[in-house]
């Protein structure tokens, strides 16, 4: 018999939600296309930093729920916050995964930068001095992370703002990481992030990238940090 319209009609809207049902894990969509942050990032390592690389850790993961090595339900906080509890995999895929989530929602177009709230603004400038001695700061330390890793900046348990890095896809939110805290700031040094316009000059990215950080995010999320 043939599919009425009606029918049709509601198999097409289903049929997405299906697909997505059935990953537990999503690639975000970015807030802005690919190209919208050049200069300072160029559009093909973003395509390429988005659909490639990030799409590997949701795939992973995905995998992960497929063979029972995590559970169906499992969200990447959690993954996350019991790293140790995981095999290196499920660690490097769970932080590659929430780390780049978090990373396309801190950076954004130069004309959406919006600016440090106040309450940020002043407790940056009480731990470091002045907007620019937390960047070059921030910048060092980005610089001086051997091989590939994440430069954050968090807000501890004490409520204290605190410049650190991680190896790999590890995160302060990890319970292995040596500095624990909620991050509000991080940039990635890895070469994928960087090299197709900075080739092997690091500190020239981690310097021009202010330009793309979403400063309202970041100070939303301070505010958030210490509410927790
Ligand atoms: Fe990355």
């Amino acid at each position: 018999m043939p599919a009425t319209g009606a029918a049709i009609a509601v198999l097409a809207l289903s049929m997405p939600a299906m697909a997505q049902e059935s990953a537990a894990f999503s690639l975000p969509e970015l807030g802005y296309d690919y190209d919208a942050l050049e200069p300072v990032i160029d559009a093909q390592t973003m395509e390429l930093h988005h659909s490639k690389h990030h799409q590997s850790f949701v795939d992973n993961l995905n995998n992960a729920v497929e063979d029972g090595t995590i559970p169906a339900d499992a969200n990447v906080e959690d993954l996350v916050a019991s790293a140790s509890e995981y095999p290196t995999g499920i660690r490097n895929s769970a932080g590659g995964h929430w780390n780049h989530t978090f990373f396309w929602q801190i950076i954004g177009p130069v004309e959406e930068a919006g600016e440090p709230s106040d309450d940020f603004a002043a407790a940056i400038d009480a731990v470091y001095g002045s907007m620019d001695e937390f960047k070059a700061a921030f910048e060092e330390a980005g610089a001086g992370r051997f091989g590939s890793g994440w430069v954050w900046l968090v807000v501890t348990d004490a409520g204290e703002l605190e410049i650190t890095t991680t190896p790999n896809q590890d995160n302060p939110l990890m319970d292995l990481a040596e500095v624990q805290g909620t991050p509000v700031l991080g940039n990635d040094v890895w070469e994928h992030a960087y090299y197709l316009t900075y080739n092997n000059r690091r500190a020239e990215y981690l310097s021009n990238w202010w330009d793309v950080v979403n400063w309202d995010e970041v100070s939303d999320r301070y505010a958030q940090a210490l509410a927790e």
